[in-house]
């Protein structure tokens, strides 16, 4: 396989640094300051033999070292989660990982619709031109010195009917989790984005673990993330037990209020009523805000998870730019504050933070997301 002969050299001279990153560090508690990521070696491409076998060389990392090396990350979405990439606007180019990189970001989560892409009769085989695309999209991270998660989304057939959907799915991660066995740890696995529908909490607490047994045969110690039901709000990541494994980051998305943040999407029922909705800033404006992310600091520290923000972000077609700005840089700083990293919801789409037609960052939000220009 391609990637992996890429990444075996890569993966030897990366394990002396992670080792020596990490040989001292017990798990600490989230701290409220972002330090500088320690980026993984430049991928190589060299034959496969010159390295040796990279997953028993890989130092494990705890959950609190790598959920602050996620920093500040960006969403690719809208690309290989549509029902084929392109169809909704965004083809992933190899110009956007450097781009994103000096852009300050660390880290880039992917959202990608396995679902559509793989047999739907045992063994539910992933389409080998499909996972070539997911192999090119992590290298081209990797390479760029950036942190990737992967994750499942859009899976809307699960969302519907998990009994009938549950060994699939099974079979999907064992694929991605094989694939992927010997990648370095900064390629995180995020099982599902938003369950909801029929995947209540009780339902996808189940599948999760079950998710984790299978990841864990092939990956022992790579960080996974998992969240609650409810398409990932925060109360419902309040309501989930925290599985038993030592190597979990917590992840939550957080959109409120969504009458700002989803004025006009056509995908939310009821948004056309919201739209012209401000977001100004008042007292009780961030009071709710802070609020929210009180209550998560709080829960984190009871239950010693670190915790990844994985999706912030407005949608642009009506809300003032403004505002979008203005809510970017309280949420953005609500969670860093409080020692949780974030990945921004998305790169060039409806929410994007970079215009691709002008070929440069909307600069009111790129600023809101590094205030102090780049890490
Ligand atoms: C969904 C996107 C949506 C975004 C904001 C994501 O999780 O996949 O389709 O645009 O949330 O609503």
């Amino acid at each position: 396989m391609k990637i992996k002969q890429a990444y075996r050299l890569a993966a030897f001279l990366w394990a002396g640094s992670v080792m020596a990153l990490t040989s001292c560090a017990a798990p600490q508690s989230p701290t409220p300051t972002l330090p500088p990521m320690a980026s993984p070696a430049p991928v190589i491409a060299r034959e496969p033999e010159m390295g040796p076998a990279p997953a028993d060389t890989y130092a494990p990392i705890d959950p609190f070292t790598m959920q602050q090396r996620l920093g500040r990350g960006l969403n690719l979405g809208n690309a290989l989660e549509a029902p084929n990439e392109g169809e909704w606007g965004l083809r992933l180019d190899a110009y956007m990982f450097p781009l994103i990189r000096e852009g300050g970001f660390h880290t880039v989560r992917v959202p990608i619709r396995w679902s559509a892409h793989a047999l739907r009769e045992e063994p539910f085989t992933i389409d080998p031109t499909f996972f070539e695309r997911v192999d090119w999209v992590i290298e081209q991270a990797l390479n760029n010195d950036l942190n990737v998660v992967i994750n499942v989304h859009h899976y809307e057939e699960l969302f519907e009917n998990p009994n009938a959907e549950w060994t699939r799915f099974l079979a999907l991660w064992d694929q991605i989790a094989t694939r992927y066995r010997d990648l370095p740890p900064t390629v995180l696995f995020e099982p599902l984005n938003e369950p909801h529908g029929a995947l209540t909490s009780r339902v996808w607490q189940a599948l999760f673990n079950e998710t984790l047994t299978v990841i864990r045969r092939t990956n022992p110690t790579r960080n996974v993330i998992f969240t609650g039901a409810n398409w990932g709000r925060l109360s419902s990541l309040f309501s989930i037990a925290v599985p038993q494994d030592p190597y979990l980051i917590a992840t939550f998305h957080f959109y409120e209020p969504d009458t700002f943040t989803h004025q006009g999407a056509n995908w939310v029922n009821g948004s056309a009523e919201w739209i012209g909705a401000r977001w100004l800033g008042t007292e009780s404006d961030r009071l709710a805000i802070d609020r929210a992310f009180n209550a998560l600091a709080r829960w984190s520290k009871d239950k010693n998870v670190p915790v990844w923000m994985g999706e912030f972000g407005s949608y642009g077609m009506y809300a003032e730019l403004e505002d979008r700005a203005r809510w970017t840089d309280y949420v953005a700083r609500a969670a860093e504050s409080r020692g949780i990293t974030w990945a921004y919801w998305e790169f060039s789409e409806g929410f994007g933070v970079y215009n691709r037609a002008e070929q440069q960052w909307i600069e009111p939000l790129h600023r809101a997301l590094f205030p102090n220009g780049q890490p």
